[in-house]
């Protein structure tokens, strides 16, 4: 059942490459332009929309931050992203101008549930993006779209992540392309470039007896930092919250150019921190990041792009991903912070496809 994998989790991020064409195929035109034709939306249909909301919880939650940069830029709708289970209790703004996004691979959590329940209540409309056909979700949302990532197991979410990208990275483009706020050369070169991505999945994959390495590295460390800016600080937070569920290691997740306001006081020699440089508008306020936490004696893992000669000036090592638009880089950046969260939990004899006080869909409050 594994496949020859020694654990599922393993397994589900191998799967990544089949996962994301699947979700890719199923919503292209052949002209490269993008179709979600089951939604039945038309071209004013965002004429009384002034605000969308996303709410999920934890992998399905990043997945929203980093939504959150895709429908912004492609639809220029002002994006808000709550955690499900502080929106509902939260008197939220939410009425019939409002579109809600819940995201959730199972389709069966209770507080994001609750959430789009809470959010219908008060007019919005509603969108699931889910992994769980005829789920309770899918079937309380006025509106469904699917991942094709087929049956997750291990309880740490991962080719649900990355084709949760995919699928709202594709809406986004879709409500662009109705709405008019995004060129049609621009959508067929992003969805020319999702087509390509599970080959350079691939090569991404093959950085694993790397990132095993650097795993054997981490196992002793108390805290390990995770830094980012932009969309990068989204991956980040899943990149802190994998290693945490599956290795016990306390990790976090920092927008880089808010360390220095109060949390650089923690950074030592004995605090291991994974800095991700992808989005190209803000590399050099990255860069000067990483300097000033090496300054202060901590080991630095960059994650950059194949041909970014200066990231490597100021990391202690760098992992490399292909060059891609930097909307689709976090689809890439993820995937060795996987294999770190996986091979030091391994390490560290923990049962990674089932780690403690975790359950892999949360019905409960
Ligand atoms: C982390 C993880 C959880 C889930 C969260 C929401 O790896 O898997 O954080 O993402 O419990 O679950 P779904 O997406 O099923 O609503």
């Amino acid at each position: 059942e594994k496949g020859g994998y020694p654990h599922f989790m393993l397994k589900e991020i191998y799967e990544q490459p089949k996962a994301i064409h699947d979700t890719v195929q199923i919503y292209l035109n052949k002209d490269g332009s993008v179709n979600f034709k089951d939604l039945g939306w038309t071209e004013d249909c965002f004429d009384d929309i002034d605000h969308i909301l996303i709410t999920a919880c934890g992998t399905a939650y990043h997945a929203g931050l980093v939504a959150k940069h895709y429908i912004e830029r492609f639809v220029r709708i002002p994006v808000s992203v709550e955690i499900a289970s502080e929106y509902r209790y939260s008197n939220p703004l939410t009425t019939s101008k409002t579109l809600c996004i819940v995201v959730s691979q199972s389709g069966e959590t209770i507080d994001t549930l609750a959430a789009l329940k809470e959010a219908k209540r008060l007019g919005a409309k509603s969108l699931a993006v889910t992994n769980s056909i005829s789920s309770s979700i899918a079937r309380e949302s006025d509106n469904v779209i699917y991942t094709m990532a087929g049956p997750e197991i291990a309880v740490a979410s991962t080719k649900a992540y990355t084709t949760q990208l995919v699928a709202l990275l594709l809406l986004a483009l879709y409500m662009g392309q109705l709405r008019k706020t995004v060129k049609p050369e621009l959508v067929k070169e992003i969805t020319d470039a999702l087509k390509d991505l599970p080959k350079q999945i691939e090569k991404v994959l093959k950085e694993n007896d790397y990132m095993a390495e650097v795993a054997e590295r981490l196992i002793k460390a108390h805290d390990i930092f995770y830094l980012g800016r932009s969309i990068d600080y989204a991956i980040a937070m899943e990149g802190a919250l994998k290693l945490k569920e599956v290795s016990y290691i306390h990790a976090e997740a920092y927008a880089a150019g808010e360390l220095k306001h109060g949390t650089l006081a923690l950074i030592t020699e004995d605090t291991p921190v994974i800095a991700v440089a992808t989005q190209d508008n803000v590399s050099s306020k990255m860069y000067s990041n990483i300097e000033e936490v090496r300054a202060r004696g901590a080991e630095v893992l960059g994650i950059g792009y194949e041909d970014d000669a200066e990231i490597g000036k100021y990391t202690t090592e760098t992992v490399r991903i292909p060059r891609v638009d930097p909307f689709i880089a976090p689809i890439l950046s993820v995937i060795p912070m996987q294999l770190l969260a996986y091979y030091t939990s391994i390490k560290r004899g923990n049962n990674v496809d089932k780690p403690r006080n975790l359950a892999k869909s949360v019905t409960v409050e």
